[in-house]
């Protein structure tokens, strides 16, 4: 019996020493110490044995228990450090690797556009207002001076929703509101840049949603110079301080006198080349006083008030000042158009 013990001490032994995962020498514990282990069965044999004999041998039993569970104990002490340093240098972090870049962001162009407009307005003491792009008939047209029957209307295809509901076709109504909310008191300044759509086929030149910057201004003796000097400034601001505007007569229901205003060429600096279409001059936008019946209309007495109102084309603008050849380009997104403007300050 005493052999047998030493037996399977040894051989437990030898089976710890060899064992190099904690699994395995969970099941060695499992198969000498446990209830249904040879040990365990040594013990039940002890019936056999003289009353003398029983109890050294029950100390060696313990013995024996103890030398394996000690050795089972040290063990799983080495194999858990081993299983944490190996865990360790493989979540290792080396801190000198170069980072990952990561892909920087930038406005789109037409934000850009926008915002450096924003930024100059609202230095001239100007808020910015928006409005509904679903708009109504009333305040897209017939506020400002487009009765249901003037002629005018066929000049805008619109994108109707109910026969009195459609998308803006110009950021002008967000004027027409504006007005409103003043109550016939002066003076506003606002700039209102958004979306607008029109009935028309995309082209280089043409995009069935666009945007627009609509700029109003209402006070005591407002005047065209007033319009033109502030224009003056919009231009050199964002073309350049060589830049010239100059105002020719035009028609808006909603201005009366109407004016385009185009800029000298920054290609050809006024000498005439394919862009300017040798004319030395771009036009980019429209303009003018505002109506006295769209005054009237929106509450304001036209003999106390008089204002100026001009729209500006964001992507006439963005494609002249980053000279963009499609205006497609702005909205399909394609990454290899889109980044190149990471490198433009302004
Ligand atoms: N709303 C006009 C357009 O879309 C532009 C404009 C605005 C003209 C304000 C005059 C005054 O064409």
């Amino acid at each position: 019996m005493q052999e047998r013990l030493q037996e399977l001490q040894a051989e437990a032994l030898q089976k710890v020493a060899e064992a190099s995962e904690l699994k395995e020498l969970n099941d060695i514990r499992v198969a000498y110490l446990g209830k249904k282990g040879p040990i365990t069965e040594v013990l039940r044999g002890m019936g056999k044995l003289s009353a003398e004999e029983r109890p050294k041998m029950g100390a060696l039993v313990n013995v024996v228990r103890e030398e394996i569970a000690s050795k089972i104990e040290e063990k799983q002490q080495v194999l858990e450090e081993t299983a944490v340093h190996a865990k360790l240098a493989v979540e290792k972090i080396d801190v000198t690797l170069p980072g990952r870049p990561v892909n920087k962001g930038n406005h789109h162009p037409l934000t850009r556009v926008i915002e450096e407009v924003e930024d100059l307005f609202i230095g001239m003491g100007y808020t910015v207002a928006e409005g509904p792009e679903v708009e109504t008939d009333f305040y897209n047209f017939e506020a400002l001076n487009l009765p249901k029957s003037h002629p005018a209307r066929d000049m805008q295809d619109s994108f109707y929703i109910t026969e009195e509901t459609l998308m803006r076709t110009h950021t002008s109504p967000v004027q027409a509101r504006t007005m409103e909310k003043h109550k016939g008191q002066g003076p506003v300044k606002i700039i209102c840049p958004g979306k607008v759509y029109r009935r028309d086929n995309d082209d280089a030149t043409h995009s069935h949603q666009f945007m627009q910057i609509e700029g109003l201004v209402i006070d005591e003796n407002i005047s065209m110079s007033d319009l033109k000097g502030t224009l003056e400034v919009f231009a050199k601001q964002v073309f350049g301080k060589e830049r010239e505007i100059r105002l020719r007569p035009s028609f808006f229901p909603f201005t009366e006198p109407s004016v385009e205003i185009d800029i000298s060429c920054k290609i050809c600096g006024g000498k005439g080349c394919s862009v300017c279409k040798g004319t030395g001059w771009i036009e980019v936008l429209g303009g003018g006083i505002v109506h006295p019946n769209v005054l009237e209309m929106a509450g304001f007495d036209s003999k106390k008030y008089s204002g100026f109102a001009f729209g500006i084309g964001v992507e006439r603008i963005a494609m002249l000042k980053y000279g963009v050849d499609d205006i497609r380009h702005f909205y399909t997104n394609d990454v290899r158009f889109l980044t190149q403007f990471n490198r433009h300050e302004s």
